[in-house]
């Protein structure tokens, strides 16, 4: 009956069975979607390391900063121009003033960036507005990367100026061309 017993013959049962040798079947492991695993404290996954605060954030020391750190540039332009008519014109449209497709379409308000509240925002409020959202304007970290908001906030700067540019903002050679 022993015999019997331990060879496993008998009544099903849910206690596990007798293990003379385990080999490997028990050995701690991970099974996916079981433990909430949460990452040791200060690993960081790849390409999220955030060595420059301002950068990432636009904020340094609790404050927004004043400076876009991208230096202004044709290339940082060009970049922020076409970051912007794919990211935010369809609810500011491409002038900034807010009457985009979604709008239109939609409840939906977007802001007027030409607004002299947004004007009189630093470069780092800015940046922010676009990383976190504001109201009921939705984030943009996760679609668009750093480098990129900042090369749409030099632009979105380009874009406030041209409804408040004076003649002296026209190079004097193309001066002639204006009519
Ligand atoms: C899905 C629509 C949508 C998109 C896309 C969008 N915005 Fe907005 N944005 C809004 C709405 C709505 C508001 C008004 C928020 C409020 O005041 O409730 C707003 C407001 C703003 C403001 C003014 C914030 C303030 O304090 O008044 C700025 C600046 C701005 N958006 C910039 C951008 C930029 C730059 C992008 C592109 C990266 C962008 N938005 C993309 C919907 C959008």
């Amino acid at each position: 009956m022993a015999l019997l017993a331990l060879a496993g013959c008998g009544p099903t049962s849910r206690r596990p069975p007798i293990e003379i040798f385990s080999d490997m079947r028990r050995q701690p492991k991970f099974r996916a979607q079981t433990l909430p695993l949460r990452p040791v404290p200060g690993a960081v996954a790849q390409g999220q390391l955030k060595e420059d605060e301002a950068f990432a954030t636009g904020i340094s020391g609790g404050m927004y900063i004043g400076k876009n750190p991208l230096a202004i540039s044709r290339e940082t332009l060009l970049r922020g121009q076409e970051r912007f008519n794919i990211y935010c014109a369809p609810c500011h449209d491409q002038t900034g003033s807010g009457h985009g497709i979604v709008g239109l379409r939609s409840a939906w308000l977007p802001g007027n960036v030409h607004d002299p509240r947004v004007k009189n925002m630093t470069d780092g409020e800015l940046f922010s507005v676009i990383t976190n959202g504001r109201r009921t304007m939705p984030a943009y970290r996760f679609q668009v990367p750093a480098g990129d908001r900042w090369a749409i906030v030099t632009y979105v700067r380009a874009l406030q100026r041209t409804t408040s540019a004076t003649i002296d903002d026209v190079p004097s050679e193309l001066k002639g061309d204006l009519r």
